[in-house]
């Protein structure tokens, strides 16, 4: 059984991915300092799938720590990398805090895969790679521009460092743009957990839904979109989960067609933030209580993607809708309450 070490298990979008690598027959172990995510997200994991994954409490930015890991686990076949800070406004007020930690991490983790021999490394991307496309849905070969926020200007170096890591390493890589993940796990076990005031649209409007905030703000109705507000590509956090195993399995079957292949991983429909919050309403039935306010720093104005390179190349299917999105968001939200 492949042994697949992922690092911010703890966190949201590494939760999912590790339920969805263990009920495709892999053996995960997460690493997650757990500054920005909870532990308890174990505890969702194994009442999903009956395993207890072991997380080494360790901070990637430490490289004698994070070196033992692999020393612990010579067995490692591949590596996902999901440990970063991630929320585009706070990286515009915090620049340093986030060029730190996202590329220490990944510069400490690439050295292990060089000295362990690591085979396979998949990398947690995203669409702000593409800064403020012009013109959309983008493809993998759309031009990155300059990042909007130092948040996506680390993801486009740490795509750079990869691509020049995997000419030289024997690692195969593999970089996935995610779009917005959004929703949760159908078993509301687990689901997105901000910590503080919510940053992202869908647990800021589900907060907003059950009371935990008063109202949220829709940053900007001026933009030119079909109704004012941001588009966006809304997608399921089980889908991309799954993209994960899909995109290891890939390296594995050596399916690949150079040593670090890029993929688009959205639903390829934009939807706008107004789009966003009247289909909540639909699914949840609650009438939302939000306001029109001022544009937000670094803010792209619309992006989505074509996904057909990932859907034909990974074989990838999604299976959840918007509303699927929301219904299963909300939920989380529920459960959340229910067990405070
Ligand atoms: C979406 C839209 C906001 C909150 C995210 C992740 C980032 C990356 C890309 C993966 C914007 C608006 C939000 C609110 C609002 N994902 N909004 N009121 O900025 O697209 O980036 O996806 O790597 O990690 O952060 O997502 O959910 O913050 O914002 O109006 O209270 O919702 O202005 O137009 P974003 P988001």
């Amino acid at each position: 059984m492949a042994k697949i070490l992922v690092t911010g298990g703890c966190g949201y979008i590494g939760s999912h991915t590790i339920v969805d690598l263990i009920e495709n027959g892999f053996e995960v172990i997460s690493v997650d300092d757990n500054s920005s995510s909870s532990i308890k997200s174990l505890d969702g994991i194994e009442k999903i799938t009956g395993k207890k994954v072991k997380n080494y409490t360790v901070d990637l930015k430490e490289f004698e720590a994070t070196k033992n890991i692999f020393e612990e686990n010579k067995d490692i076949t591949g590596i996902i990398h999901f440990a970063a800070y991630k929320a585009v406004g706070e990286s515009v007020d915090k620049p340093l805090f986030y060029y730190e930690n996202n590329m220490f991490s990944l510069i400490n983790l690439l050295k292990c895969v060089e000295e362990y021999k690591v085979p396979y490394f998949v990398f947690s991307s995203s669409c702000t790679v593409y800064g403020n496309p012009d013109s959309i849905p983008v493809t993998e070969n759309t031009p990155t521009k300059k990042a909007e926020s130092p948040y996506g200007a680390t993801k486009q170096m740490g795509e750079v460092m990869i691509q020049d890591f995997s000419k030289v390493a024997e690692a195969n890589s593999i970089l996935l743009r995610y779009f917005n993940p959004v929703g949760a796990h159908k078993s509301a076990l687990i689901g997105e957990l901000p910590i503080g005031r919510p940053m992202n649209l869908v647990p800021a409007i589900t907060q907003t839904a059950i009371g935990k905030l008063p109202k949220m703000m829709v940053y900007g109705s001026d933009y030119p979109t079909r109704d004012g507000s941001c588009l966006r590509d809304y997608i399921h956090v089980c889908d991309i989960a799954h993209a994960h195993t899909l995109a290891l399995q890939y390296l594995i079957d050596k399916k690949n067609e150079t040593k670090c292949d890029v993929f688009n991983l959205g639903s390829g429909n934009g939807i706008t933030v107004l789009e966003a919050i009247k289909t909540f309403e639909k699914v949840s039935g609650v009438k939302l209580n939000y306001e029109i306010g001022p544009r937000r720093g670094g803010d792209v104005v619309a992006i989505y993607a074509n996904n057909e390179y990932a859907v034909k190349g990974l074989n990838w299917v999604l299976k959840n809708s918007l509303e699927d999105m929301m219904s299963t968001a909300w939920a989380w939200e529920l459960k959340l309450k229910e067990n405070q």
